[in-house]
């Protein structure tokens, strides 16, 4: 009897079912009427007293060990995909659930395919970058409170320290530093700036840079560019406004609003009522920024401008949260699902 019930374990811990109906065979092998482990506790009626303990104890452990079993085998059916449906071709496949792109791809692919029609390549640079190409370069002269506009993550201090870029500007300068002339590039990238985080700003973001230089390069031209990119990217009826600005790399500057897209410009709470929403900034490439990077600025002329990817993308959905880019939540990825 001794025997029997270890051949019987040992004979368990082998079994495999790959259907339900091997679970049910193996359990009327055991358990049925005529089922091994049921055989066995009759020959136990006839075993002798003395042996009734240990033995009794034996078998109640097999019955266990085959219940066990059974019960494993059915959850691993259940689990596995494969289970017993895997055989049947017929049955409909499950819904694949798909992902969907991040708002901001979506929004730097547009912008970038939008420029594309006008002729623009693309051009990426290092993230960690130096002082030279984030600012030297740009003409913010060392010391220069332009520098407080944007603030900075150093990694090392020195005379040309090494930080992140606050601004993909610098991908202007490793433009015009490698690439032959006329230049007509569109940067994207990820920027870094040391701000608290909050709904409205954060230390990480994106930006698309442009820049064209060439000769005879006009502030009409400039304009020209922006409206175009602004009716492709917020509808035909879109207007463009420019307010003279500030930037160290660029004169004259000027930063652009849209007329509102939600309100059609009669005004609303997105643009706190005036109808304009502001979208970029932009100007002619200063002559010092030209000529730092080796280009005559008596012969070329052009003009670069900066835009935040977050806020374009804010505008074109009305995403109230810039957190909400970062945070991965699929509730708010899968509002965008339908977009591309
Ligand atoms: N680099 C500027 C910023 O991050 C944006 C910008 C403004 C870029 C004007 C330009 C420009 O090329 O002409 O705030």
């Amino acid at each position: 009897m001794n025997d029997k019930i270890e051949q019987l374990l040992a004979a368990l811990s082998e079994m495999k079912a790959q259907k339900e109906q091997d679970i049910e065979d193996l359990r009327v092998r055991m358990l049925g009427k005529k089922g091994e482990v049921t055989k066995l506790f009759e020959e136990f009626r006839t075993i002798l007293p003395e042996q009734k303990k240990e033995f009794g104890q034996k078998l109640n452990s097999l019955k266990n060990a085959v219940q066990d079993k059974l019960d494993q085998l059915r959850d691993s059916l259940e689990d596995s995909e494969d289970g017993a449906a895997s055989f049947d071709l017929t049955k409909p496949g499950d819904k694949m659930d798909l992902g969907s792109r991040h708002p901001i791809s979506i929004t730097r692919e547009e912008i970038i395919s939008i420029f594309k029609k006008f002729g623009y390549t693309v051009a990426e640079g290092p993230e960690i970058e130096d002082d030279w190409h984030v600012f030297g370069a740009l003409n913010f002269p060392p010391e220069h409170p332009a520098r407080d506009m944007q603030d900075t993550f150093f990694i090392s201090t020195g005379d040309n320290p090494i930080l992140l870029r606050t601004h993909t500007s610098s991908v202007q300068v490793r433009s015009m530093e490698k690439m032959d002339l006329p230049i007509r590039v569109l940067c994207p990238g990820r920027v870094f700036r040391n701000e608290a985080i909050s709904a409205r700003a954060h230390c990480i973001f994106h930006q698309v840079e442009g820049l064209y230089v060439d000769k005879n390069v006009s502030f009409a031209d400039l304009k020209q560019a922006i409206l175009l990119f602004a009716k492709e990217m917020f509808g035909e009826h879109t207007q463009i406004r420019m307010r003279p600005s500030y930037f160290p790399f660029t004169e004259p500057s000027a930063e652009v609003d849209v007329s509102c897209n939600i309100c059609k410009g009669k005004g609303c709470n997105i643009c706190k009522g005036t109808g304009w929403l502001e979208i970029l900034g932009c100007g002619m490439v200063d002559p010092n920024v030209l000529e730092a990077n080796g280009i005559d600025s008596k012969v070329y002329s052009g003009f670069a401008f900066g835009m935040g990817i977050e806020r374009i993308a804010m505008l074109k959905w009305q995403v109230k949260d810039l957190r909400n880019y970062f945070e991965n939540d699929v509730r708010f990825l899968k509002e965008f699902e339908t977009v591309i």
